[in-house]
């Protein structure tokens, strides 16, 4: 008899492995069978030795099958890891009660699904395109993007990248070009996320228009890889509302529609505080009252200023003032003052 070789045993576990309907458990599986065949080859008893027979085999098919539940195991704790890190950096944003809320409401389910799916018992088909609401600097891109990580590490996506477009990556020039263009960025965005932004611009021009072919291309997407690419479809909340209303056919395909509301001063402050945490500055007393009062004054002049684009805005303007502030003396400077923004850096009005 021949000595069993790496692909046998190899081959028997990935048979072994249950085939998710999420549809990416074959990347673990190949992991596991790297590591099997790893494993055999380090494995003295394996090579050459021709005379054991069948008990041979049956040790070597044990050890594999000890290698994956050690590996599965191994991957299982990876991945939980990183679900509680991905939650960790939703949950650090400031504000979006309610987004937060759904998204850890989507996790649950898709678990739960999963969990019945081993059990036989039937299971809700998954249906998470989604429709986000709101202004420029509310969140949308940010949450898209954590929400890439978090189906990846919950085996809904094999990549779990974001693919960002608007109206002139799809819309195209010609009959035909459309089309073409928009399946180009479907592609792109398989195993991830397609996220359009200002989707609502697609259906601007009525029938004849363009966009309305890069919607049909969108939705056959959406139906040819089912398994494989989330849509979020992105813009003003009157806007797409409208959008919805006007395409009906976008509503059942779009199940959870997410609304990002404008943050409020205290949001902006406490958004201000995180971004410099980040760079590793900090307001001063002073500064924290005066920013907060800009971000007042901006309200007052702008109905939707509540964006955390402009507090971005802001305190990139107010590191370069510090930087300016500081140059004359910097012969003399401590860790500490190098890392303050006060109150004067922050006081020259906004254009
Ligand atoms: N809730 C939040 N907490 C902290 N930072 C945020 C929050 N929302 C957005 N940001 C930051 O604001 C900037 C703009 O956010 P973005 O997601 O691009 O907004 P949108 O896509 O709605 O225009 C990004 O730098 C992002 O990191
Ligand atoms: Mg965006």
């Amino acid at each position: 008899m021949q000595c069993p070789s790496a692909e046998g045993p190899a081959f028997l576990v990935v048979k072994a492995y249950p085939t998710s309907i999420y549809g990416n458990d074959y990347a673990l599986n190949k992991v596991a069978v790297r590591l099997v065949k790893i494993r055999i080859w380090s494995n003295d008893e394996t090579r050459g030795n021709t005379g054991r027979g069948v008990e041979t085999v049956t040790r070597k098919l044990q050890a594999v099958k000890s290698v994956a539940r050690a590996t599965r195991a191994a991957d299982n704790q990876i991945s939980q890891g990183n679900i509680s890190e991905i939650l960790l950096e939703l949950n650090s944003l400031v504000g979006l009660v309610a987004v937060k809320k759904l998204i850890e409401e989507i996790y649950c389910f898709v678990e739960i699904q999963k969990k019945r799916q081993k059990e036989k018992l039937a299971i809700e088909p998954l249906g998470l395109h989604m429709i986000f609401k709101g202004n420029p600097g509310t969140g949308k891109t940010t949450v898209a993007r954590i929400l890439g990580k978090l189906f990846k590490a919950i085996s809904v996506l094999p990549k779990g990248h974001l693919i960002e477009v608007e109206r002139a990556d799809l819309v195209g020039e010609y009959i035909g070009h459309t089309a073409q263009k928009t399946r180009e960025q479907v592609k792109r965005a398989l195993g991830g996320i397609l996220f359009v932004d200002e989707a609502y611009s697609l259906a601007r021009g009525g029938d004849k228009d363009f966009g309305k072919e890069a919607i049909d291309a969108i939705v056959k997407g959406m139906e040819d890889y089912r398994d494989n690419l989330i849509l979020i479809l992105a813009g003003y909340q009157d806007e797409m509302n409208c959008f919805i209303e006007t395409n009906p056919g976008l509503r059942s395909r779009f199940p959870i529609q997410i609304s990002f509301p404008d943050f409020s001063s205290r949001e902006m402050l406490s958004i201000a505080d995180l971004m410099l945490q980040q760079r590793q500055y900090f307001l001063s007393n002073g500064a924290r009252e005066e920013f907060l009062s800009i971000i007042e004054r901006e309200h007052k002049r702008h109905e939707h200023s509540g964006n955390a684009r402009l507090v971005r805005n802001l305190i990139e303007r107010d590191i370069r003032r510090q930087a300016v502030r500081l140059l004359p003396r910097s012969s003399t400077l401590s860790r500490k003052d190098l890392m303050t923004i006060i109150r004067e850096d922050l006081e020259a009005p906004i254009n």
